[in-house]
């Protein structure tokens, strides 16, 4: 039995073949070569008509046995190598999840946009609404309006960057105050609540302490029987909110030319506690702020009748307040765009 020896020749070899394999395209050509239609087996396939009668079922027998058993292998072998290439697929790809990430570069709130934010959250709080007004301003609102006319020697304070005789960059954020009263007194109302924050400019040296171009917030509260004791309650609040709960403030008497009569407003120093330090000079007070009663020259010029509504007036300085809150000694440090001053304030870090 000639043929059979070889049949078996032929098993050995394409078993240890199969289980040898080591990829699908391989196991492929070994399925064609074994199981279809030229290969070894047919070849000895052809040699069945040499076989007697009955020597024959045997022999095909065998020969389908061996092409289950190589068909079965080849499944199985196919199934192995599939799961092995998923399992070194999942290896290579593994998460690894304790490994630290990139922090992303977060950038962080300018602190004057800080102190801006934080003074508008405590007004719109109050019932105050946020009012913005252009900053190249109109002699009109900046000067004429706030009862300063052009002749009028206070104006040499607020020297500033004219574009023309009429055009200017504004002074002070009172221009946007005045800007309001005209506004509302157009709408036929006689309630204002609201604040102005923004840039001003003026021609000033910079130095520690001086910009010529700075941000301020004003104030403006108008209605009927509004009394100085009512800006005292605000500012004391807002002195509070912005300072400590602990602190106070006082008013000192001033003089502006839109308000009457005019304060100058202090609080109680944040670093000693009022008991006298370098901060507040040893007085044991800082000055914050200007305010004042809205003139009765105001009041008219926006068309209001002061016998029937007044109203108080504000204008702080966010420069002021901030180097007060973080204690910052020049002014120039919000401008020059050093990171490492900037990063200071990132809250997240
Ligand atoms: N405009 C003033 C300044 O720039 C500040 C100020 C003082 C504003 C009194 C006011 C006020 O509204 O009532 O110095």
């Amino acid at each position: 039995m000639k043929t059979m020896e070889n049949l078996s020749t032929i098993r050995k070899e394409a078993v240890e073949k199969i289980k040898a394999c080591k990829d699908n395209g391989a196991l492929n050509q070994l399925r064609i070569l074994y199981l279809g239609k030229k290969g070894p087996i047919q070849e000895v396939m052809k040699t069945m008509k040499d076989l007697s009668k009955e020597e024959r079922p045997a022999f095909g027998a065998k020969i389908n046995e061996i092409k289950q058993e190589l068909s079965a292998l080849i499944e199985d072998r196919r199934t192995l190598l599939a799961e092995k290439e998923m399992a070194e697929q999942m290896e290579q790809e593994k998460l690894d999840i304790t490994l630290s990430g990139f922090v992303p570069n977060v950038g962080n709130l300018h602190p004057l946009t800080i102190v801006q934010q934080e003074l508008e959250d405590l007004f719109v709080g109050l019932g105050y609404s946020v009012a913005e007004g252009p900053e190249v301003e109109c002699d009109l609102y900046n000067f004429e309006r706030a009862n300063i006319p052009k002749d009028h020697p206070a104006r040499d304070m607020q020297d500033t960057f004219f574009i023309n005789v009429e055009e200017l960059l504004r002074t002070h954020t009172t221009a946007v105050q005045m800007r309001q009263l005209e506004k509302y007194h157009e709408e036929g109302k006689e309630l204002i609540k609201v604040i102005c924050p923004g840039k001003v400019y003026r021609r000033d040296d910079d130095d520690a302490t001086h910009s010529h171009q700075f941000m301020q917030c004003e104030g403006l509260v108008i209605g009927k029987d509004i009394q100085l004791s009512d800006l005292k309650g605000t500012l004391d609040f807002m002195a509070k909110k912005m300072f400590g709960e602990s602190r106070v403030i006082r008013f000192r008497p001033s003089y502006f030319q839109f308000t009457e009569p005019s304060v100058e407003v202090d609080v109680s120093c944040h670093i000693c506690g009022g008991k006298g330090c370098s901060v507040c000079k040893g007085t044991g007070w800082i000055e914050i702020l200007g305010a004042g009663m809205v003139h009765p020259n105001v009041l008219e010029m926006a068309g209001y009748d002061p016998n029937v509504v007044s109203g108080f007036a504000f204008g702080v300085g966010i420069e002021r307040v901030a180097m007060l809150k973080y204690g910052i000694d020049d002014i120039r440090n919000f401008y020059t765009n050093d990171l490492r001053f900037l990063k200071m304030f990132n809250r997240f870090e």
